[in-house]
């Protein structure tokens, strides 16, 4: 049984209940090498200021190093027993080094302690984070690179609308997972934050060097604001916040390709690695993995929705509600670092199925907007351009005709600005090649894009 580190003021002991519905050891262990580090920082500067002899200190590094490696090793076992994590490391410390354990908890409160050790979890995460990010972005550009020539039609409504490069999609999910990384390299940066030695709420009289705690950890800063310090948990919000917006993206990405998979488009083959069959339709072949990664971003709107409440109207400074910050967060980071990974061995096995694409994009529904800027470039109103192009669509739909098979005597009863060179519009190279506005599905751009990412991604 481990003690509690508030032990003396009570007579009586927690109900049996009252332990299991406190108790958080058995989430906040995730917590034990953050502990460790920040313990030992502390402990670190307690030596230099004076404030407990340099053999204690000595002591303290010693064993919290020792903790350390085991949580490192896999072999750091918690006890069950412990109120958390906090109080586990405390105890086995003591069993380790004896009476010197007692002094590192000097200046400083669990309440400061635990908002520590969570930020260098979050920040530790965010690298990894960004990182898993990155290796989404490159195995995206390999795959659009390895497929530039492809031409796919694109949706809006999910209605054929126009032609575009299949790596022009590609690029587009690129640009969104950008500012993805974005939002978690800001997080990190108000992370980043060093609350350790705001003590309960107040400091403390004791002649700390919180400053020092600072560059030892890493931080980027100290907590201007004790109370602050110990209060809030917005960082945490914060990046479930671009967890949940990261998880949004992936959920439509995954939905382009489960769409793109299905028998009906049969744009694209998904490896046999990431998809099961039916117990009852022998022919089927589910793309389940991405239907788990767009059902698993359900949960992220959801965790941040609770942190949110959670902290909603809650008095300065510490209470113990937040505790409950914990399973949220892990949850979610653990979440998003299995499906990026996952994502990105998705593109690496998705095979293109050139032939029907070139089958579906030759349709002439798609160079509607390519006939009517011909007519406003030779100088007709965009209103009157649409109107004449919606009377010849409308047309070829009653009469099940093509406008490629008109003569140009019929053409040039929708209007005469029509030219012979008006067909050549109807076909999906030109149409794209005819795209010339930055960021278009231009080739040459997209090429110029495609350059820039790898170079960027390398
Ligand atoms: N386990 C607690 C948490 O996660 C930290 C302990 C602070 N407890 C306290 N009574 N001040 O927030």
């Amino acid at each position: 049984m481990v003690e509690k580190l508030w032990g003396s003021r009570f007579t009586g002991s927690l109900s049996k209940l009252s332990e299991k519905f406190t108790f958080s050891i058995a989430y906040d262990s995730k917590l034990a090498y953050y502990d460790c580090q920040a313990s030992i920082a502390h402990a670190e500067m307690l030596g230099e200021q004076g404030i407990i002899t340099r053999k204690d200190a000595i002591d303290l590094v010693k064993g919290l190093r020792k903790i350390m490696a085991e949580v490192e090793a896999g072999t750091f076992h918690y006890d069950p027993s412990a109120e958390d994590i906090h109080t586990d490391i405390q105890s086995k410390l003591k069993k380790l080094i004896g009476k010197s354990a007692d002094r590192l908890h000097t200046a400083r409160s669990r309440n400061d302690q635990v908002v520590t050790d969570v930020r260098l979890y979050c920040l530790d995460n965010l690298q990894n984070i960004i990182s898993l990010i990155e290796g989404l972005q490159i195995s995206i550009v390999r795959f659009a690179d390895a497929n530039y020539d492809v031409m796919i039609p694109a949706y809006t409504h999910l209605q054929s609308a126009q032609v575009v490069l299949l790596a022009h999609q590609m690029l587009a999910y690129v640009e969104m997972l950008e500012r993805d990384k974005g939002r978690f390299e800001d997080a990190a940066r108000r992370a980043s934050i060093n609350t350790l030695g705001a003590c309960a709420l107040s400091g403390t009289t004791l002649p700390t060097d919180r400053d020092l705690v600072t560059k030892k950890l890493g931080f980027r800063e100290t907590a201007a604001n004790s109370m602050d310090a110990v209060s809030d948990r917005d960082f945490i919000i914060e990046i479930l916040s671009a967890i949940a917006i990261t998880g949004m993206h992936l959920s439509r990405i995954c939905e382009d390709l489960i769409i793109w998979v299905t028998s009906e488009f049969n744009f694209i083959v998904i490896d046999d690695a990431f998809c099961t069959g039916s117990s009852i339709m022998p022919h089927k072949k589910n793309p389940d993995v991405l239907e788990l990664i767009r059902g698993s971003s359900a949960r992220f709107p959801g965790r941040l929705m609770e942190l949110l409440v959670l902290m909603k109207g809650l008095p300065l400074t510490y209470n113990r509600d937040m505790q409950m910050d914990k399973p949220a967060l892990f949850d979610c980071v653990e979440t998003i670092s299995d499906m990026l990974p996952l994502m990105a061995q998705v593109f690496a096995g998705i095979k293109v199925r050139n032939e029907v694409l070139k089958e579906r994009v030759v349709a002439e529904q798609f160079f509607s907007v390519d006939i009517l800027d011909y007519l406003v470039k030779k100088g007709m109103s965009y209103r009157d351009a649409h109107d004449t192009v919606g009377a010849m669509v409308k047309d070829c739909l009653d009469r099940g005709k093509k406008i490629s098979a008109m003569s140009i005597g019929e053409l040039k009863r929708y209007s005469m600005l029509f030219e012979d060179d008006m067909r050549y519009l109807l076909t999906p190279a030109v149409s794209v090649q005819g795209k010339r506005s930055a960021g278009s599905t231009n080739p040459a751009m997209v090429r110029a894009q495609l350059n820039k990412w790898k170079k960027r991604l390398k």
